[in-house]
């Protein structure tokens, strides 16, 4: 019986493992100082309670001339949000405060720094277009990737 036991619990955590590597409740963004996310596009299920998202700025320029951030929006609303964000100005972070179209934001950062935010998975739903972006005036052209949302 000892035996058998041994021999089971590593399926076991491998069915976990796996389980959990296919829920996708993170987003693992890098910027850097050439104006690009290491991505285009990202995974994310609606079903996860809270969804995680992870920025790090791997380039060296300040806040001030290449900041980042992760902002994620319906593909309909990014336009306008990025539009807004540079009215919105550096002491706002370049995010217009309380916009209903912002579902989720981290902090803007610079070179060397990283950021996290979250949000519940309720907020998205499977089907519909979503992005995720920098609002840094300008950056939203190049700096953009697609959230695909699955159940
Ligand atoms: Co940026």
């Amino acid at each position: 019986m000892k035996k058998m036991n041994i021999v089971i619990a590593p399926a076991l955590l491998a069915i976990a493992f796996g389980a959990s590597a296919a829920d996708n409740c993170t987003i693992k963004i890098k910027g850097d100082d050439r104006m690009q996310f290491d991505i285009k596009e990202a995974t994310v299920s609606a079903s996860c309670a809270k969804i995680n998202i992870e920025l790090e700025h791997t380039g060296k320029l300040p806040v001030t001339a290449m900041g980042h951030n992760v902002v994620i929006s319906k593909n309909s609303d990014m336009a306008g949000v990025a539009k807004d964000a540079i009215a919105a100005g550096a002491a706002n972070g370049y995010l217009p405060a309380g916009d209903a179209r912002v579902i989720a934001s981290t902090r803007l950062i610079g070179g060397g720094e990283k950021a996290q935010a979250s949000f519940a998975g309720k907020k998205l739903s499977a089907g519909e277009q979503y992005n995720f972006f920098c609002s840094f005036p300008g950056h939203s052209t190049m700096m953009k990737g697609k959230l695909i949302v699955v159940p």
